[in-house]
């Protein structure tokens, strides 16, 4: 059960609360590189609730700092992004990526004091086609998780953003919730009507996995399994990696590189930031599901249709179809089992039903079922670091020692091997691609 005390504790971000110290140990993925243009118009940017603006100077350096100029507090977002850094249009103050001030100009030059005055700037590094920002009090700042993803060349590596409405625990918990596939993205399907080696058919066939839990150094982890004919058992393997990923079993796990984001913009406000490797993708995955008879599976369509972004604090990357529409649902489509939820799209489906518990869920509503034990599980890892961190300064899980992330993949796949479950995994990923840099880092 989740008390009042943790549930306020496990979705409160901003800057002093207990979750937002243990997120602010670790770099956080804030926008694509793309997004910002030399020397063009600064960015809002909303991170664990701190109001932010970010630009890319005439040298190409990216610079994230609080918006409010330390001279009297107007908005750097208004600033002329100029040669070596932006100017703020009040007084002209001005200052470059690592928050260094620059020029005074409205002071006369015997009472400058600009080496006395700093902008409060993020270090921010761009790797894997993100921009990543440290906001910690470490005075050098860790390395970055080394998820396999992060190995592989950056231009082979998939981002898509997409804002979520809603606090970041119960979007997150979407990704370890693994029984709501077989009802929330798939009550419509028959198994009947799906090929036996559909990957989706053994979810639909058994809509009541049993599972196996059990904490790892980089979080938790969970294996779904059904028997999947004589002697066989499909595994779907998930992992939540601190403080804020996820890994879904929505590839094989041969090649499936891939992490998933839940970044808290504020309490209200997640921004949903997936990486994956472009190779590893395999051509079952890519191809939109069908059922035998070659007619597509409905409610699995794939586009997300943006609203065009706006220079607003929460203005980037947010769909069309949105709690003010019902999210485009389809009550034909529902009444019919055409689509099972009424509403089309994986994403959109997740989206709807975790915007749908109001911004912030209160937890004391829930009855979690055994079904939830990687919810509990994951809440429970997730306090413990956090307190254990403000209590004792002992450092979460992957900040120190950020190795431990590199064995964490998710993914499914059928095997005859009756080895304990997590030696079933190791072996599995023992076999599994790997990135270049990864075989050549072992080689090493
Ligand atoms: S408030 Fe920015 S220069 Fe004065
Ligand atoms: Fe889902």
């Amino acid at each position: 059960m989740t008390t009042a005390i943790d549930s306020v504790e496990l979705t409160r971000v901003g800057p002093g609360t207990v979750m937002g110290q243990l997120m602010r140990e670790y770099w956080i993925p804030a926008l694509m590189c793309s997004e910002l243009a030399r020397g063009a118009a600064p960015l809002r940017l909303m991170l664990l609730g701190e109001k932010l603006i970010a630009f890319r100077d005439s040298a190409g350096r990216v610079g994230v700092m609080d918006h409010r100029c330390p001279h009297r507090g107007a908005s750097l977002f208004l600033g002329r992004n100029e040669e070596g850094g932006i100017r703020c249009i009040y007084h002209g103050w001005k200052f470059d990526v690592s928050g260094k001030c620059l020029d005074m100009p409205n002071v006369p030059s015997h009472q400058d004091f600009k080496q006395k005055v700093k902008a409060k700037a993020y270090p921010a590094v761009e790797r894997a086609g993100m921009v990543w920002v440290y906001m910690g009090s470490r005075a050098n700042a860790p390395l970055l998780p080394a998820f396999e993803i992060l190995d592989v060349p950056d231009g082979e590596v998939g981002v898509l953003l997409i804002q979520r409405d809603c606090n970041y625990l119960q979007a997150l918990e979407g990704d370890i919730d693994t029984s709501h596939f077989g009802f929330l993205h798939a009550g419509h399907i028959d198994p009947d009507d799906l090929r036996e080696d559909d990957p989706i058919h053994h979810t639909v066939a058994i809509r009541a996995p049993e599972y196996h839990i059990a904490d790892t150094a980089w979080g938790t982890t969970y294996a779904g399994y059904r028997t999947a004919g004589p002697g066989r058992t499909s595994w779907r393997f998930g992992n939540f990696l601190f403080p804020f990923w996820t890994q879904v079993p929505n590839g094989e796990l041969s090649h499936h590189l891939q992490v998933r984001g839940w970044v808290p913009l504020d309490d209200e406000h997640t921004m949903y930031c997936v990486l994956w490797w472009k190779r590893g993708v395999s051509a079952m995955t890519q191809q939109a599901p069908a059922l035998k008879d070659g007619a597509p599976v409905g409610g699995m369509g794939r586009r997300n249709d943006f609203l065009p972004n706006t220079t607003d604090w929460l203005g980037r990357w947010r769909l069309a179809a949105n709690a003010s529409n019902d999210w485009g649902m389809n009550r034909a489509a529902q009444h019919d089992n055409v689509i099972y939820s009424g509403i089309d799209s994986i994403h959109l489906q997740d989206q709807a039903v975790t915007e749908s518990m109001g911004a912030i869920l209160d937890h004391t509503l829930e009855h979690l079922a055994p079904s939830d034990q990687m919810i509990t599980r994951t809440r429970r890892r997730l306090l413990m670091a956090a307190r254990a961190l403000r209590d004792k300064g002992v450092p979460p899980p992957g900040v120190e020692d950020v190795e431990v992330f590199r064995d964490a993949r998710g993914g499914y796949f059928v095997s005859d091997d009756k080895s304990e479950w997590q030696d079933a995994y190791a072996k599995q990923l023992a076999l599994a691609s790997r990135p270049p840099s990864t075989t050549l880092r072992a080689i090493e």
